[in-house]
């Protein structure tokens, strides 16, 4: 297929912010130069460290006009904020839409990659740090246990294959997303990830999944907490429930 005409020709990435002033400025750089035509869209939520004027000032010193800054009106979680981002992105006629954390722990250099499996006919290509070729740097063994079991949890419950299901660095393709019924989607943490590619393979899209390696950050802090990790563990269970109870109704013809 010639280049011209591949889906990622017209890339927005999404990248939310709350309180990223530090790693802000580093991730985008690092971004356009390993993708120089995206467009970038920042989705901060009022961060009381001044992240939204430091995306301001990025935005008007890019020569290129790439980046946009989405000011919102306090801290509704992520989900909320890519909720936001995809709406704008699918007004404006994007062809794929990625969601990158702010904090440097998704690489840029892989995004490219990443593109090319949704040129390539992935309806979702997952940044993925459980594939051949994944792995995660710096984090304590808490937090590989968390994660680990989340995705262990999930295949089970959901019954679907996908190793990193929880992953937050992601390529959709602009239809696939069009087609969800955005007011309907209330997870924030996590779950966010795992709602989202439910419904996409719901709705028999493809999902692929692209090795990355996940850095934690060095800088700032991470806005997991309890609650999210909670609203993770009682959904999934629901929506593997409901799966099991749809699929047993149909077994029993009613
Ligand atoms: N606008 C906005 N509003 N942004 C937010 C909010 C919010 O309420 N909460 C977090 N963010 C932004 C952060 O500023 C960062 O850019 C990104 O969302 C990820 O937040 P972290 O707090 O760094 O998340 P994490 O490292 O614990 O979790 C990452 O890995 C998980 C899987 O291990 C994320 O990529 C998750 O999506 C992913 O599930
Ligand atoms: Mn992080």
């Amino acid at each position: 297929m010639p280049r011209s005409t591949a889906p990622s020709e017209r890339t927005l990435v999404i990248i939310p912010t709350y309180d990223e002033r530090d790693t802000l400025p580093v991730v985008v750089e690092r971004l356009l130069a390993a993708a120089p035509d995206v467009s970038v869209l920042v989705a901060d939520d009022n961060s009381p460290d001044g992240t939204g004027e430091v995306a301001d000032r990025l935005a008007a010193e890019d020569p290129r006009g790439r980046i946009t800054v989405l000011h919102r009106k306090g801290k509704e979680g992520l989900g909320a904020a890519y909720i936001a981002g995809f709406r704008w992105g699918l007004a404006r006629d994007y062809t794929v839409l990625v969601e990158m954390d702010a904090d440097g722990s998704h690489p840029p250099e892989r995004l490219p990659a990443m593109l090319e499996a949704v040129d390539a006919g992935a309806d979702l290509a997952i940044g993925s740090r459980y594939v051949p070729g994944g792995r995660v740097v710096n984090w304590p063994w808490q937090r590989h246990v968390i994660s680990r079991g989340g995705n262990v949890y999930s295949r089970i419950m959901l019954g679907v294959g996908i190793k990193d299901i929880t992953a937050g660095y992601r390529a959709y393709r602009a239809g696939a997303l069009a087609e969800l019924d955005m007011d309907s989607i209330e997870s924030k943490g996590y779950c966010f990830q795992i709602d989202m590619t439910w419904r996409l393979l719901g709705n028999g899209r493809k999902v692929v999944e692209v090795p990355i390696t996940f850095t934690e950050r060095t800088v700032g802090h991470s806005k997991m907490s309890e609650s999210i990790f909670r609203e993770a563990a009682v959904n999934v269970a629901r929506w593997g429930w409901q799966k099991r109870r749809r699929q047993l109704r149909e077994l029993l013809g009613r």
